[in-house]
């Protein structure tokens, strides 16, 4: 069942009197109980994907839904309740994770104090036991290693048992060893607790701890990474639905075609389409597809 549905979503920032298209027509689905990891050069829409998925801004137009609520047509109630309860956040650094006067105990207990809800020490107990906290519980932020304040930040995440966790470069400070920590953390909450959660990192080994990577280009899922049943990485492109796909720039390169754009020949051999150059295509003998 698709917890997440996004189709041609597009996002402007307005800046004084320019335009900044973060999202230009994205489509995505994000399957409940999925662990998505998020890929894309510096730009490319990550961080705003994150933000419209978490109800932090409503998206320009095009349709996303999550979790039941259209998070472009909803009121702003609707979509600050989303936000607090269905939501949870993890970003790159502690302090935006984790208030540094709370324990963090206090921290975890913290997002459900503001949604009203009891059992809060219980529940607080049993989240930083699941993320591997437990001795330390009663120990301020600045007294925890970086691999620790992740792991509390990530049970703040999960406090007010969210739909949803979504992880904006949560391991970006982290050292490799600490990194592949963090993530199987996460790997075990997204198993033992169907916990849905999309990762944006530029780790390169992500996709080996998650069910899926897309790659964003230009505010679009242009790629997708997954392991097969070999255990073999296969890098698909993405078609949307009226058949555009983007080509990756190695390939854009050896076809010659610039920023500007061009124009490709696309045939059909042997069931396989093949994409290529206008001017390899001129080049061919005359007649030669007819005659053969
Ligand atoms: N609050 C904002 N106001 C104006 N432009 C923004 C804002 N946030 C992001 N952008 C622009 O939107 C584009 C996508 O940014 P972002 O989503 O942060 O990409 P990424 O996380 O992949 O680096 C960039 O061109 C960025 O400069
Ligand atoms: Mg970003």
């Amino acid at each position: 069942m698709s917890l997440v549905t996004c189709r041609s979503l597009i996002k402007v920032y307005r800046v004084g009197s320019s335009e900044v298209l973060a999202l230009q027509g994205l489509d995505l689905d994000i399957d409940a109980g999925e662990m998505l990891g998020v890929v894309g050069a510096s730009g490319s829409g990550k961080s705003t994907l994150l933000a419209v998925l978490g109800g932090l801004t409503r998206p320009t137009a095009g349709s996303a839904m999550a979790n039941g609520l259209d998070l472009l047509g909803c009121s702003d109630r609707d979509r600050e309740r989303y936000r607090r309860r269905e939501v949870g956040f993890v970003w790159q650094s502690s302090h935006q994770n984790l208030l540094p006067d709370l324990t963090a105990t206090e921290n975890v207990e913290r997002p459900m104090l503001l949604d009203g809800r009891s059992g809060r020490r219980e529940r607080a107990a049993d989240l930083l036991a699941a993320v591997g906290l437990g001795a330390r519980v009663d120990h301020r932020p600045a007294l925890l290693s970086g691999g620790e304040q992740a792991r509390v930040a990530i049970a703040v995440a999960l406090a007010t048992d969210p739909a949803l966790v979504l992880a904006d470069e949560p391991t970006g400070e982290l050292d490799s060893a600490t990194t592949a920590e963090i993530f199987e953390v996460m790997r075990s909450l997204n198993e033992e607790r169907g916990v849905t959660q999309v990762i944006v990192s530029h780790d390169p080994d992500l996709v080996d701890h998650v069910d899926r990577v897309v790659g964003l280009r230009d505010g679009r899922t242009s790629t997708e990474m997954r392991r097969d049943a070999n255990d073999d990485v296969t890098n698909a492109v993405v078609v949307d639905d009226v058949g555009r796909i983007q080509l990756p720039v190695e390939v854009m390169e050896q076809l010659g075609i610039d920023a500007g754009g061009g124009r490709l020949v696309v045939d059909m051999v042997d069931g396989a389409a093949r994409i290529r150059s206008v001017a390899d295509d001129a080049s061919r003998p005359s007649g030669s597809d007819t005659e053969r």
